[in-house]
């Protein structure tokens, strides 16, 4: 029998018609003479009635049936008696009568229930990824992410893109994590490496010709493990000649405005807001600010400076800053206990303390009330507090105080209600340093990428004699709610340019002709001044999803340790093929 609609799908519009459905079982309910088995497909569940009276042979098979089971039924679509009607089922108006049932596999007790809301652990829900993927809430997440690839392939489609692929197994690309290597066969000792993401050979496509290139393209990371990071991932991956940074951010401007409309249905307001890296880090604390609730941050350092507080004037003292975040209504709703967790909890960022007043009709109270009540009306005016609000301080470097309070601000809004999760708000962060300090390897590093063009008017940082952390880059993330979806910049499309940037990230010349010789020589060749942009589709996806974690839209994501339970990857090989490839495995004792 051929299937004529999806068992999710069929509505009151089919009433009296005739369907052939296939699909499992969700649920079987005996009453004796009639059966009800809940019917379920990639597009949702629907009910069927079997009864004797439709089919004696139809009805014998639903006798036998048990979740899982896969079947093919043929019946007459009703619409269900008043009593019955169940509003919470998207097919809850209508029941199929069956005449015709066949069985078509049979299966096993599942171990867990194939419903939303199971309560079992992330590593049985991945051993058994196929039946977790058969869950309505994950076959929903995989439908976002396909209607996301299709918006993208349209977009760019009819903006005269070019979809090209690049290569898998290359040479290491400098994104700043560590490289998964694959050994060479024919070339003992020597190792490709998975690309952090196509960088490099989308900038040689620019030198190639081909002004207008994208890609999905899979990026490979070996990085600590996060909730928004997996060690493979795909990127939205675009590369473009002759456009300014602006003109690149309406393209891509343009291409969130089709997949939030064709994925989601909304229609995004454009331009989307632009502002600078320094002012983000101001007034949120954070380069990924999540603008759907205010509570900014705001520099008291003015207003304290004379308050005989230690805390604060040392910091001051010491060249650094006093900043507060005040939390409306928040007197009430956090107590001692809670605000000394909140301290403990700072300490991973440095922070010595966490000073905290509440604000009521007689004044500051708490334990530092009494050295700022000598200026709680000017404290109170600068942070915009009234009785009832919390209000939080920081006094320290510039560093300490915006991870502190950005943290704070971030986890605060979400303990206290104050956003709105049926939105969803862009902004642009722009003029990015062009160099940050990495604290684990004590230098700098390239804040985006080694191929990022300074401004035009910091180039001259880069001279020598000159300090090169001055300049800032014509670099620009792109961020959603509070995570950074994507990043891009304006690339340096000279050797000059680019051996002076090399140099300034320590790199000798030798060092920079091995590593990126061949870039160079591309640049020699007449190469168009370009720039572009790449955007994070497992974490688009994982928020237009509403999840949390990126595994919930990956269809086989490795678990928090880079293990994928289902396949048990990764896992030994035979000496055989350690032989062929030229290695020799120092063998961890995996009894001990
Ligand atoms: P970047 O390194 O900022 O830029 O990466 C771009 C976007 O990719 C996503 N992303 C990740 N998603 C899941 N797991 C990961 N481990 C992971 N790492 C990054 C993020 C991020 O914003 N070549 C440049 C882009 C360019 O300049 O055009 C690049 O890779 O959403
Ligand atoms: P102390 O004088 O160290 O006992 O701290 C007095 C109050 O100031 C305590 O509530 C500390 O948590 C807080 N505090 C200490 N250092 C800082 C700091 N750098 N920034 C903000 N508050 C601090």
């Amino acid at each position: 029998m051929k299937r004529t609609s999806y068992a999710g799908l069929v509505d009151e519009k089919l009433v009296d018609q005739d369907v052939v459905l296939k699909g499992w079982v969700q649920k079987r309910r005996d009453l004796g003479g009639l059966i009800f088995i809940d019917l379920r497909d990639r597009e949702g569940i629907l009910q069927l009635v079997f009864s004797q009276e439709f089919s004696k042979a139809a009805w014998q098979v639903a006798d036998t049936l048990r979740n899982e089971y896969v079947i093919e039924v043929k019946g007459t679509v009703k619409h269900r008696s008043e009593g019955e009607i169940n509003p919470k089922m998207k097919t809850g108006q209508v029941e199929v009568e069956i005449h015709e049932a066949k069985l078509l596999a049979a299966a096993k007790n599942p171990p867990f229930y194939i419903e939303d809301n199971i309560n079992v652990s992330d590593e049985l829900r991945l051993k058994y990824r196929y039946l977790d993927l058969r869950r309505p809430e994950m076959q929903k997440n995989l439908k976002i992410r396909n209607l996301i690839t299709r918006a993208v392939h349209t977009y760019f489609d009819n903006h005269d893109f070019y979809d090209i692929e690049t290569p898998d197994l290359t040479a290491s690309t400098p994104e700043g994590a560590r490289d998964y290597l694959v050994p060479s066969r024919v070339y003992p000792g020597h190792f490709y490496a998975l690309p952090q993401s196509p960088q490099i050979f989308k900038q040689l496509l620019m030198g190639a010709g081909f002004d207008r290139y994208y890609q999905i393209a899979r990026c490979f990371r070996d990085e600590d493990l996060r909730g928004d990071r997996q060690p493979e991932f795909t990127q939205i991956d675009m590369e473009t000649s002759f456009l300014s940074a602006e003109e690149i951010q309406d393209l891509t401007e343009g291409l969130l405005k089709q997949v939030m409309h064709d994925a989601m249905g909304i229609d995004i307001k454009t331009p989307i807001q632009r502002i600078e890296w320094q002012e983000s880090m101001d007034r949120f604390g954070t380069d990924k600010p999540d603008i759907r609730f205010d509570m900014e941050l705001k520099d008291i350092s003015d207003v304290v400076k004379d308050i005989d507080f230690k805390v604060f004037q040392n910091a001051i003292a010491n060249g650094g800053f006093v900043k507060a975040i005040c939390v409306p209504g928040g007197a009430a709703k956090y107590s001692r206990k809670d605000l000394d967790a909140k301290t403990d909890y700072i300490e991973r960022f440095g922070a010595k303390g966490m000073a905290w007043i509440k604000v009521t009709e007689d004044g500051f109270t708490g334990p530092v009330g009494k050295f700022l009540k000598v200026k709680q009306d000017e404290i109170s005016a600068a942070v915009g507090a009234k009785p009832g609000d919390l209000i939080l301080f920081a006094a320290d470097s510039f560093k300490i105080i915006s991870d502190t309070l950005g943290y704070l601000r971030n986890s605060i809004a979400k303990e206290m209600g104050m956003i709105d999760e049926s939105k969803f708000a862009f902004i642009w962060v722009v003029n990015w340093p062009l160099f940050e300090y990495d604290e684990g390897i004590k230098r700098w590093t390239a804040a985006h990428h080694p191929f990022t063009m300074p401004n035009e008017e910091d180039v001259h940082y880069l001279n020598d004699g000159e300090d090169p952390h001055k300049a800032h880059a014509q670099s620009y993330d792109i961020v959603l709610n509070g995570y950074e979806l994507g990043g891009g910049s304006i690339r340096i499309h000279t050797r000059e340019v680019q051996e002076k940037m090399l140099k300034a990230l320590g790199f000798t010349k030798e060092h920079a002709e091995s590593s990126f010789g061949f870039l160079m020589h591309a640049l020699d060749m007449g190469f168009p001044p370009h720039g572009g942009l790449a955007i994070g589709l497992d974490r688009f996806a994982m928020l237009l999803a509403k999840r949390d974690n990126i595994r919930d839209i990956i269809a086989f994501p490795k678990n928090s340790k880079a293990t994928e339970p289902l396949t048990n990857a990764p896992a030994t090989v035979s000496d055989k093929q350690l032989l062929e490839l030229g290695l020799f495995v120092n063998k961890v004792d995996e009894d001990k």
